[in-house]
């Protein structure tokens, strides 16, 4: 691969043909924020968090889907692009129902902590959104459709790594919303298997876990553990959130993974579970019997 080198925010990246500006930033321990973007899902640059003003090109550019080319002079963190950044981030919040104090992943959410972030401390445009529907047909996932963003990561990872195509949009501008089946409601949904990678990807409070919720955000868990789960022979690698002796939430280790960082429906959620009941301490020794 050919090696080029990228000059962003005045230090010298480098970084391969083929990189985004984006890449060649990560691979260089540049933070640009993003929303949409999740390593090992096809970029679609959707949410616009992680533009930025390359020298001699007259348009902000998404970072996570424009390719880096060899002596780019790239800034990330101008005033310009913390403005631009900030309103986005209000008319996300402007769009739909982000009262976080009402939300399960509140200090757990990407869009709240990039908010923080960028200092947004009120909104600017008025609230105008609709209330939509709390779909909770599903026994194990909630599907708020009042939270979600459009950044489309679980489309994107139910088709992409788990092979199942059960999510899609429908409808279209402020009315667009996450639909399962070609309509149906996610607990309807014949194609699903129940796997959770929607809601581990999830950014917002949009797809949750009915079991992990308040069971402690990530930051609050005391340690985080990562092993192989031990259910079937597969042997797929997790990683636990423990809280006070339980394991709080099991995660895949990463989209980039080599296996996608998938888990079934056993690893996610059952798992969890087989650590509630009680627990053999000392070994089982049949005496007397010959
Ligand atoms: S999804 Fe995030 S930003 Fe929206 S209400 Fe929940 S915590 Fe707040
Ligand atoms: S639980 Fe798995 S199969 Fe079902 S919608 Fe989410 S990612 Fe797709
Ligand atoms: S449900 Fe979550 S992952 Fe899917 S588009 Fe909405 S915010 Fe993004
Ligand atoms: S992270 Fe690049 S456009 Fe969303």
């Amino acid at each position: 691969m050919k090696e080029i080198t990228l000059t962003i925010d005045g230090k010298q990246c480098k970084g391969e043909h083929g990189d985004t500006i984006l890449t060649v930033a990560r691979k260089n321990d540049v933070y640009i924020p993003t929303l949409c973007f999740l390593e090992g899902l096809t970029p679609i640059g959707s949410c616009r968090m992680c533009v930025v003003e390359v020298e001699k090109n007259p348009k902000l550019l998404t970072a996570c889907t424009t390719p880096a080319q060899d002596g780019m002079i790239v800034h990330t963190q101008t005033e310009t692009l913390f403005d631009y950044r900030k309103q986005l981030l209000e008319l996300l919040f402007a769009g739909r129902n982000h009262f976080c104090m009402y939300c399960s992943q509140s200090g757990d959410c990407e869009l709240q902590r990039l908010a923080i972030e960028h200092g947004m401390d009120h909104v600017r445009y008025p609230y105008l959104y609709s209330d939509f529907e709390n779909d909770a047909t599903h026994p194990e996932f909630q599907l708020d459709h009042n939270r979600c963003v459009l950044c489309l990561r679980c489309i994107r990872v139910c088709a992409e790594k788990v092979g199942a195509h059960t999510l899609d949009l429908k409808d279209r501008g402020w009315n667009a919303k996450i639909m399962s089946d070609l309509g149906h409601k996610l607990g309807e949904s014949d194609t699903c298997v129940n796997c959770g990678a929607c809601a581990q990807v999830c950014p917002t409070g949009t797809i949750t876990i009915r079991e992990f919720a308040y069971r402690g955000r990530r930051s609050d868990c005391d340690d985080v553990v990562e092993s192989v789960c031990p259910l079937c022979a597969v042997g797929c690698k997790f990683k636990g959130y423990v809280r006070t002796g339980s394991i709080a939430r099991v995660e895949g280790l990463g989209t980039d993974e080599p296996d996608g960082g998938q888990l079934c429906y056993k690893g996610r959620l059952e798992l969890p579970r087989s650590t509630e009941s009680d627990r053999i301490h000392v070994p089982m020794i049949r005496e007397g019997v010959h």
